[in-house]
């Protein structure tokens, strides 16, 4: 038996560690294992690498993917994807594809698998929304980076006097924002759950201040938007799945704050940076965890679903479960936050 790999969308420290799990399992089951380059752009273009034991040494610290990444989408401009996958399938001899990938990619993968291709899914993304998992890889790292950052953003902000708003990724949910926020003593968390007014904002800073606090640090969710208005981005682009560019909020909450305050303002936008390097070991075991249970599915059999987490539980959902709306910020965890603000 023959198993292909694929990680598609933005990457995510942990993606190795799957890899290297899934390729561990088949491989010590007596069978083989594939990689497709670039998620489905390798699989359009029949551009795969063999996995063998050696080509997985020294994964699982390592962040970014082996296989890289992109955002194809094998559906696009009304193609006949589920065919051209099936052929590239048929002629590599592969009787099974893992594709460790976001809600686009496994939107993909949850469509091939009605069409009867034998898939299984692993739920990638740091944003920590994925819905049919109670936890995504990668969000706890995502977390530390982004409390890292806003412990030292604390000190430079009192040094100056300066309100700092530091904007993290989230697209659609605050986990992200809410989690680093609560952990790094944010004074306000804004989140794409909770539309914000900007005189609300600037009311919370100003009270603070008549406290004899001289500094503020927010946290914002890439997705947060003011009450009433769109998403705020930079450059308008989209992505092959129609989605925006998103980093922007946090330049016009500096300019906003600043102009309706007087106080010093200052954006920082963490971006990239989150998704970068080494997973935590917490990351990693839920990576490898995920990974097996991905290979275990495809040795038995299991397809059409997808590894998930369900409380300390490693289990298999049905793949449509991943086209299901995001799984929104708790906001039990929103009102612990809010506890602190001010
Ligand atoms: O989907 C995860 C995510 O991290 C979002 O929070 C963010 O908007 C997006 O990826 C950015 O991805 P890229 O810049 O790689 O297209």
């Amino acid at each position: 038996m023959k198993t292909a790999i694929l990680t598609g969308g933005g990457d995510c420290p942990g993606l190795n560690a799957v890899i290297r799990a899934v390729v561990r399992r088949v491989l010590a089951e007596g069978h083989e294992a594939i990689g497709y380059r670039r998620g489905w752009a390798g699989v359009l273009e029949g551009d795969s690498v063999e996995l063998g034991r050696k080509d997985i040494a020294g994964l699982l610290p390592r962040g970014g993917t082996i296989l890289l990444s992109s955002r194809t989408n094998p559906y696009a401009d009304g193609a006949d994807g589920t065919q051209v996958v099936r052929k590239q399938l048929e002629a590599d001899g592969v009787d099974a594809l893992v594709v460790i990938g976001g809600e686009d990619t496994l939107g993909v993968a949850a469509r091939l698998a009605a069409d009867g291709l034998g898939v299984v899914g692993v739920p990638k993304t740091i944003d920590n929304d994925l819905p049919g998992t109670d936890r995504t890889f990668g969000f706890d790292t995502a977390v530390q980076i982004a409390t890292d950052a806003i412990d030292r953003l604390h000190t430079t902000a009192e040094s100056h006097d300066r309100i700092i708003i530091v904007e993290v990724m989230g697209r659609h949910a605050g986990w992200i924002a809410c989690a680093a926020g609560l952990a790094g003593g944010a004074d306000l968390i804004l989140v794409p759950e909770r539309p914000f007014e900007i005189d609300t904002v600037c009311a919370h800073l100003r009270s603070r201040h008549e406290t004899g606090r001289s500094f503020s640090i927010v946290v914002t969710s890439e997705g947060a938007t003011p009450a009433g208005g769109g998403l705020v981005t930079q450059t308008g682009a989209t992505d092959a799945f129609g989605h925006a560019r998103l980093g922007g909020i946090g330049f016009w909450l500096e300019g906003e704050i600043a102009q309706r305050t007087g106080y010093d303002a200052r954006a920082v936008i963490l971006g990239h940076v989150q998704r970068g390097g080494t997973p935590t070991a917490t990351d990693r075991i839920l990576a490898t965890r995920l990974g097996l249970q991905a290979a275990d599915a495809v040795l038995s059999g299991h397809f059409g679903v997808m590894a998930a987490l369900h409380g300390t539980e490693v289990t298999t959902v049905p793949l449509a479960r991943a086209l299901e709306t995001p799984r929104l910020l708790d906001p039990d965890l929103y009102a612990d936050a809010e506890v602190f603000f001010g």
